[in-house]
């Protein structure tokens, strides 16, 4: 009889925003009248830029005649796509990074749930405490991560890196040694930064030791602070250790639309085997490409008008993050991130555990915010905000906070 691949038994509950999306329905359906404001997952809500609407309009009138129709996408992306990375995210700010070494996807939760494969079942993960959960629980699927312990909240074969306000976020390197180090800055869920020098450590780290940094920037977009690098490929070193993912989700508002990319050097080997070669591979089998529509959309995203339009969507998502995070902090709360992230990352008042103080704000404040412990057990006894509200609505959700 056929068995189930059990790794998947071993994960306990839903995943994090899918336990959090019932908990609000659930709450909307008995209290109907309720205005709730939702800031918890962090999805955009800004309408698409002008630049994009109108590419995704004649990319779709392409589609319609015969003779500029598109079929199957090429699997690692159209070439305008990738050339346009290339120039805009990486040789614009002094990285060598050719278009051949991206690989366009339907964004960076695929990728950095799927990165995971070409990578032997043996490989120790190391992941920051607190975490976006797909890292963690892509590596169970496979069974790389041990047992779970649920009075720790911990893997055992998992290495964490606290990230605690005594480091402000921003971890340490680890005293085991791993063979893959996740790390996403600026920071989901914490809203912290590293600078370039901090980086460099790790970058240098992973080079010592053989490891390869899977970083997540999805987050770019956010950084406000000189000293804070866009790309790890800022780094020295970096194209030798390091495989980097990114998302046109926050950035350009796709989290409708589906985009992103990988970024795989074609230096970057391990055992003597290319990783660039072995994502293709991977690539090549089990994916058809991003839709020649959404490509197009996102060729838009760096086009002159393009950009100009969604630095005005970061300036509003910005301005909303420092609401937040300076009416907190008027209020009494412990807040950091927000200056180079999209994320408020606070202390849960009066010693509540993250779920309580989730449950506080649903039922007394109608604001719906992500418990900092579904994020791994360093997040417990903070939450996280998001900035992608529409301004009225995260006005109001301060406001209804601060009256708590
Ligand atoms: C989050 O809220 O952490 C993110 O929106 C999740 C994601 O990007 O998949």
């Amino acid at each position: 009889m056929v068995k189930i691949n059990d790794n998947y038994l071993k994960l306990p509950g839903s995943y994090l925003f899918s336990t959090i999306g019932k908990k609000v329905r659930e709450y909307s359906g008995s209290h109907p009248d309720k205005k709730i404001i939702r800031l918890g997952i962090g999805d955009v809500t800004l309408p698409l830029a002008p630049a994009i609407i109108s590419a995704l309009h004649s990319a779709v009138d392409e589609m319609g005649r015969a003779e500029t129709f598109r079929g199957y996408a090429p699997d690692l992306g159209y070439d305008f796509l990738r050339e346009a990375i290339a120039e805009h995210d990486y040789r614009a700010r002094g990285c060598a990074i050719d278009a051949d070494e991206i690989f366009v996807s339907d964004g960076a939760k695929c990728d950095s749930g799927n990165i995971q494969e070409i990578f032997s079942l043996d490989s120790r993960v190391a992941v920051c405490d607190p975490v976006y959960p797909v890292y963690v629980d892509s590596n169970v699927m496979a069974g790389r991560a041990g047992n779970y312990d649920s009075d720790a909240g911990t893997w055992s074969d998992v290495i964490y890196m606290p990230c605690t306000a005594d480091n402000a976020f921003v971890p340490e390197l680890p005293d085991e040694t791993p063979d893959l180090i996740y790390l996403c800055f600026p920071n989901n869920p914490t809203g912290a930064a590293v600078t370039k020098a901090r980086l460099q450590e790790w970058v240098d780290y992973a080079c010592k030791v053989g490891a390869v940094i899977l970083y997540d920037a999805a987050y770019e977009a956010y950084i406000t602070e000189d000293d804070v690098p866009h790309s790890i490929y800022e780094c020295d070193g970096a194209k030798s250790c390091a495989i980097e993912l990114r998302s046109f989700s926050k950035n350009a508002g796709f989290t409708g639309l589906r985009l992103g990319f990988a970024v795989v050097p074609k230096g970057l080997e391990r055992g003597g085997v290319s990783l660039h070669a072995l994502w293709a591979r991977r690539h090549g089998t089990k994916y058809n490409g991003a839709p020649y529509i959404v490509q197009r959309a996102g060729e838009a995203v760096y086009s002159q008008a393009g950009k100009a339009q969604l630095a005005e969507q970061i300036a509003y998502y910005r301005k909303n993050a420092d609401y937040i995070y300076k009416g907190l902090k008027e209020a009494g709360y412990t807040v950091s991130g927000g200056v180079n992230s999209p994320y408020i990352w606070l202390k849960t008042p009066k010693g509540m555990s993250s779920w309580e103080f989730f449950d506080c704000l649903l039922e007394k404040a109608d604001v719906v915010g992500t418990p900092g412990s579904g994020f791994g057990p360093g997040g417990e006894g903070y939450f996280r905000l998001t900035a992608f509200g529409s301004y009225e609505n995260t006005v109001e959700a301060v406001d209804r906070i601060r009256a708590l």
